[in-house]
């Protein structure tokens, strides 16, 4: 399989800089609940969170819904958060947004547990591929529909470090 690059390390390095203003001055002087979507999202939210100013809580929550390249559309919740959010101001951090399936999930499954707010980052959307509508409030990059590797993302488990976002070819 080869892989082509498609995101430079450095271009990401310079988003998640931006992404990370963009949420330390929205969140000022509250403490941000991240929730790490795993497995795909354990890289991002790492080198999120180390350029957040405001102080940071994590969590890590698992679900699964894909196999290859394809998404099953069926979710299932392999690991579920150990903390409390009740009244707490959550962000949901994810490293892509293909169909919108397992975000949709996501959020209504957190809301039932009633934090103060509840929040969405991605580092990639894939918006032409958009099942469920869901309001994302910080986004890295959009994306055409291509199944990409690199920076925490897989193929089949394979790929995740990656320093760069690629495309399989
Ligand atoms: P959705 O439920 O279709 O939105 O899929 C979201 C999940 O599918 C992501 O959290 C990823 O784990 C996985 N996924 C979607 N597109 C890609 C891709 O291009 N590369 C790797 N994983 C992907
Ligand atoms: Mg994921």
């Amino acid at each position: 399989m080869k892989i082509k690059e498609y995101i430079s390390k450095e271009k990401i390095e310079k988003k998640i800089e931006e992404l990370a203003i963009q949420i330390s001055n929205d969140y000022k002087g509250k403490d941000i609940n991240i929730i790490c979507v795993l497995k795909g999202s354990a890289i991002f939210t790492v080198e999120l969170a180390l350029k957040i100013k405001e102080n940071v809580k994590l969590d890590f929550i698992e679900v699964s819904s894909y196999s290859g390249t394809k998404s099953t559309g069926k979710i299932k919740l392999n690991k579920d958060i150990t903390s409390s959010i009740t009244g707490k101001d959550v962000l949901i951090v994810e490293d892509i947004i293909d169909t919108g399936i397992t975000l949709s999930y996501l959020k209504d499954y957190l809301l039932k547990k009633n934090p103060k707010s509840l929040k969405i980052c991605t580092l990639v959307d894939k918006k032409e591929k958009r099942k469920e509508n869901v309001d994302v409030d910080y986004v890295g990059f959009t994306i055409e529909d291509k199944f990409i590797v690199g920076f925490g993302l897989d193929y089949n488990e394979d790929y995740r470090n990656l320093p760069y976002i690629g495309v399989m070819e």
